[in-house]
């Protein structure tokens, strides 16, 4: 029997963080066309407008957020067999000492503890169904260095590390995780960079000016 790739995707649930803009949005419409049943989200919940997919508000800085939202896909679907972690942001290029240790938590609390909140709350469910796939979206910035993008780099690389030990511990139970590392690609990630929040005047102001203009 020739089964082909859409029939395998039916019946199946997608949950995908950050699926407002960029490449949250192009990957929850692509697994929508594939057949999957998308539930994308967003701090803003569902907004104005035509989507091929669900949305439902998510904060993945907030235990309270992540809960209810795959709470509600369970609620619908009853089942979550792909989850990708893309929800993220970057600091404006500066160099690492213009950020206060808050905004460092900050950083992290998204690009890396928001995967780790979403991926507590679903490899439960995951496991009872016998199986499950996580993709989680790192950066090309998470195994390569880049001056004046510290913290952000520094989050990927935890993205990078998180991501290959879990596929280790999961495997055997049928779930498999994977880091996807994309390089720069053309979304509103630039427009929502935050500004470093304890800038100072620097020595180096051109160069961070430069791979700013130069961003890959
Ligand atoms: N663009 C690039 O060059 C590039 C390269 C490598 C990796 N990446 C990674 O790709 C991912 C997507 O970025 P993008 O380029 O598509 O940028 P984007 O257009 O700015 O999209 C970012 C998405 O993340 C969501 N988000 C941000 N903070 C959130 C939070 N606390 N809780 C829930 N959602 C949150 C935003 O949703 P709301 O604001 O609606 O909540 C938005 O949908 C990020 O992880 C980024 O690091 C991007």
């Amino acid at each position: 029997m020739n089964i082909g790739s859409r029939d395998l995707m039916q019946n199946k649930t997608a949950l995908v963080t950050g699926a407002s803009s960029g490449i949250g949005e192009a990957t929850a419409e692509r697994l929508a066309s594939a057949g999957y049943k998308v539930y994308g989200t967003s701090r803003r919940g569902a907004q104005a407008g035509q989507r091929s997919f669900a949305m439902l508000p998510l904060d993945v800085t907030s235990d309270e957020s992540v809960e209810t939202a795959v709470t509600e896909v369970l609620r619908l679907e009853g089942r979550i067999d792909l989850l990708v972690n893309n929800a993220g942001f970057g600091v404006a290029p500066a160099s690492a000492e213009e950020s206060s240790i808050e905004q460092a938590r900050a950083i992290f609390d998204t690009n890396f503890f928001g995967i780790v909140r979403m991926t507590r709350a679903v490899v439960p469910h995951m496991r009872h169904q016998g199986g499950g796939r996580i993709i989680n979206i790192g950066s090309v910035l998470g195994f390569l260095p880049m001056p004046y993008m510290a913290l952000y780099a520094a989050t990927k690389h935890a993205i990078e590390g998180y991501s290959e030990s879990l596929d280790h511990e999961l495997r055997t139970r049928g779930i498999r995780v994977s880091v996807i590392e994309p390089a720069y690609t053309k979304t509103q990630f630039d427009a929502n960079f935050v500004q470093p929040d304890s800038r100072f005047v620097r020595p180096w102001a051109e160069a961070a000016r430069r791979a700013r203009d130069e961003h890959p």
